[in-house]
């Protein structure tokens, strides 16, 4: 029988903590550590730390298991849509024709956004990198939306990322603003809104819209990681959905999150550009005293491999193949990702590629160049924010806010007249 208590011995006193258990996991409940014993714990990057109870998805890094509402990802790449996948994280289950219908419809009520937003954004500069632009754009939501119903806000944001970051690129690339298109599905209406030309007929290929599809779905929701814990941080002082998801998108520009996709490409272009030696490229790696970091290797919570990486990368070699691009890139990166899954300093620490890895690979067979894979990366963890987002308001999470091991002055007097 499990216990319920486990007992911990400091300095020669005895104390009981209750034990929480999960579907899978359990978890020693410290509430009442400070009170009781004047010790806080001490986990910087909250590597071994619950923060919350959740029912969103599930990772075992072990075994290299992924869950989505218990459905395991393989299935859920091969028996749905990015939007069904959405709707299951966001309300927990599978929808049937009918919800699927309602909730696609509500997506396309509001698929506008106000002409202001088009004058600021011509207003920003053209070498903002297209995360920042995204961010402020999604945050200046706030201002054109008067209060909403959460529900609403839902919708409002999955139908208005994709037309900020189509909006972006078309910037960026110089083509005049596009607008949606009711009548296509979620994903070819994104693909539609940013490769549209005026002047030309837009033809629908399914090999992409298919591909985009699978890589959003793999992107879709991923427990506690850095950017979904900033919108939980931000909703857990009351922010409002937009001023959250908004926070969520700056965090996931940063390189060691969802800005590796960046940085894998960058880093394999030059790899290749250099002579593809990729012996020196690995022990620069491990080179303690080098900053260089395999880019899309590692993981904090996967310690055998990636479920995503895996099915990442069978997307990649298929549209390829399909598409009959000739990538050396793409054989550069099943070189490296051999060479390092041989190399003892990789097995030793247990790191394996990560979604990142083929990830780019995917965006640059689409067309989509290298500054914007962050921004598709955004569009496809849009529902997993929302989902926890919600979810921490059903549970009545408590407002974040950490303590610390103070290592400053003690307290003294300013030696001033
Ligand atoms: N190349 C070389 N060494 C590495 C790498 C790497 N990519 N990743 C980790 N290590 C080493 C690290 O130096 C450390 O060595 P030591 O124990 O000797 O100090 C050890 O492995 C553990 O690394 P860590 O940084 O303490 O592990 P972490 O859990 O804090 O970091 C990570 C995880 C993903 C930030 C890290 O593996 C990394 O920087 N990877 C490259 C960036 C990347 O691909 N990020 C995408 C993550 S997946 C998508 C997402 O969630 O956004």
């Amino acid at each position: 029988m499990c216990s319920n208590i486990v007992d911990f011995k400091i300095n020669g006193c005895h104390y009981k903590f209750p034990i929480v258990y999960g579907t899978y996991n359990k978890a020693i409940n410290i509430a009442h550590l400070r009170e009781n014993t004047e010790f806080i714990t001490f986990d910087p990057g909250l590597k071994n730390t619950g923060v919350t109870k959740s029912s969103i998805s599930f990772i075992d890094g072990e075994k290299g298991i992924l869950l989505y509402r218990g459905y395991p990802i393989e299935q859920i790449i091969k028996k749905c849509s990015f939007i069904e996948t959405s709707y299951l994280i966001l309300n927990g289950e599978l929808p049937n024709t009918a919800q699927l219908k309602h909730f696609s419809e509500k997506i396309k009520e509001f698929n506008c956004i106000n002409q202001n937003i088009y004058k600021i954004l011509d207003e920003i500069p053209n070498f903002c990198h297209p995360m920042g632009i995204l961010s402020s754009l999604t945050y200046i939501l706030t201002s054109f939306t008067n209060y909403l119903k959460d529900e609403d806000m839902y919708f409002h944001l999955l139908a208005k990322l994709p037309i900020l970051a189509a909006l972006t690129y078309r910037k960026k690339v110089g083509l005049p603003p596009s607008y949606p298109d009711k009548n296509i599905s979620y994903v070819s209406n994104l693909l539609k809104m940013f490769f549209y030309i005026p002047n030309k007929s837009y033809q629908q290929n399914t090999i992409i819209t298919d591909a985009l599809d699978k890589l959003l779905i793999l992107h879709a929701d991923h427990e506690q990681n850095c950017s979904t814990t900033t919108v939980r941080l931000l909703g857990s002082a009351h922010a409002d959905l937009f001023s959250a998801v908004s926070a969520g998108i700056s965090a996931l520009w940063g390189r060691l999150h969802g800005g590796a996709n960046q940085a894998v490409i960058e880093m394999l272009e030059v790899i290749l550009k250099s002579g593809g030696n990729i012996k020196k490229w690995l022990d620069k790696a491990k080179n303690k005293k080098d900053p260089f970091r395999l880019m899309g290797f590692g993981h904090r919570i996967y310690k055998n491999f990636d479920p995503r990486a895996k099915i990442a990368k069978k997307v990649a070699e298929n549209i390829v193949k399909e598409l009959n691009i000739s990538d050396p890139v793409l054989e550069l990166a099943k070189n490296l990702e051999e060479k390092a899954l041989q190399d003892s300093y990789f097995k030793e620490k247990k790191l394996y590629p990560n979604i990142d890895f083929y990830s780019g690979i995917i965006y640059q067979a689409i067309g989509i160049p290298k500054d914007m894979f962050t921004v598709m990366f955004a569009l496809g963890r849009l529902p997993g924010w929302m989902a926890h987002w919600k979810e921490m308001k059903l549970n009545m999470d408590p407002i974040v806010r950490p303590r610390q091991i103070y290592i400053g002055n003690k307290k003294r007097n300013i030696q001033k007249n």
